[in-house]
């Protein structure tokens, strides 16, 4: 019997798949589909303080082994988030979820982190600093260590519950982000979001994506994430939450190899609303094909 079971920190997941924040909204489409209690765990929508309606349309454009999207962080808002969405995820989700929020002003993320530590529901919190699709906020943060090390700080003051910061590939050196942010106290680390990216339409010569560009994600940024995963793993001692581009066991293995204690699946949900639950069906035999036998075991294998 292969045991899929994984640690983030203290807290043991049933197996290492979690939705990314943003393709899996608060879950309420996919519980529709399957019981998504055979999670891990999932990611929620990026939160913000105040509502926010988001980029203009159009704000997806397809690309081959991938999607651009521009959303611009479409929520609405931690106060509703708390009082409306999370009672209705409790109905339908029965394990810890990771909590994604974002800011323009540390303050902004201060104020999101204080309030949602208190969420028994809430297991983890995702501080992303790395959304690409809004200005002076989210990657403003994220592509520079001391801008990074100030939001840890800042958060990691209020909160209680374990913080994952969210890291950005827009950069020209991760491990000097993620360096930063463990030595102001990080608990973990979630890498990578999405690569800016843009598309022009021929027939009207202007970029498809209203906002011109956008967080280019799926199959074609795996290397990607997989060099920078490793590299991070070899810098720093907290545990890494691995994604961007994943969407089979096989991409799973790969990325704990690299050094993920747990792996996000983010536009592969856009794709087959079903590849988490058939990742984690499969995940027991395509780890005996490789002859794993403890899934956590093989964390930073590669190195
Ligand atoms: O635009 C968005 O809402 C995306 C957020 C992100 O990539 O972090």
């Amino acid at each position: 019997m292969v045991d899929i079971k994984v640690n983030l920190g203290d807290w043991e997941l049933s197996n290492p798949i979690i939705p990314a924040s943003g393709t899996f909204g608060y879950g309420k489409e996919f519980a529709q589909l399957y019981d998504i209690n055979i999670l891990g765990s999932f990611s929620f929508k990026g939160t913000t303080k105040e509502e926010r309606f988001g980029n203009p349309t159009p704000r997806i454009a397809e690309c081959p082994m991938g999607m651009i999207n521009s959303v611009g962080l479409q929520n609405p808002g931690i106060d509703k988030v708390i009082s409306e969405e999370l009672p209705q995820m409790k109905k339908i989700f029965h394990k810890p979820v990771i909590a994604n929020i974002s800011g323009f002003s540390i303050d902004e993320y201060v104020y999101c982190c204080e309030k949602i530590d208190k969420e028994k529901q809430v297991g983890i919190i995702e501080v992303n600093v790395s959304c690409p699709n809004v200005h002076n906020g989210g990657m403003a943060f994220g592509t520079d260590p001391a801008c990074a090390a100030q939001v840890t700080k800042a958060v990691k003051a209020v909160a209680k519950k374990p913080v994952y910061i969210k890291l950005s590939p827009n950069v020209t050196d991760i491990v000097s982000i993620a360096k930063a942010c463990e030595a102001e106290g990080a608990d973990g680390l979630s890498l990578i979001n999405t690569m800016l990216g843009m598309r022009i339409d021929l027939k009207t010569k202007k970029p498809v994506i209203a906002n011109k560009m956008g967080g280019f994600s799926g199959s074609a940024i795996l290397p990607v994430a997989l060099r920078m995963v490793y590299q991070v793993f070899e810098a720093v001692k907290i545990p890494i939450i691995g994604m961007g581009g994943v969407s089979s066991c096989e991409d799973v293995i790969e990325m704990m190899l690299a050094g993920a204690s747990a792996v996000q699946i983010g536009a592969a949900n856009l794709v087959n609303p079903y590849v988490c639950k058939e990742i984690i069906e499969q995940l027991p035999a395509v780890c005996e094909k490789y002859n794993i036998k403890n899934l956590k075991e093989i964390t930073g294998g590669a190195h």
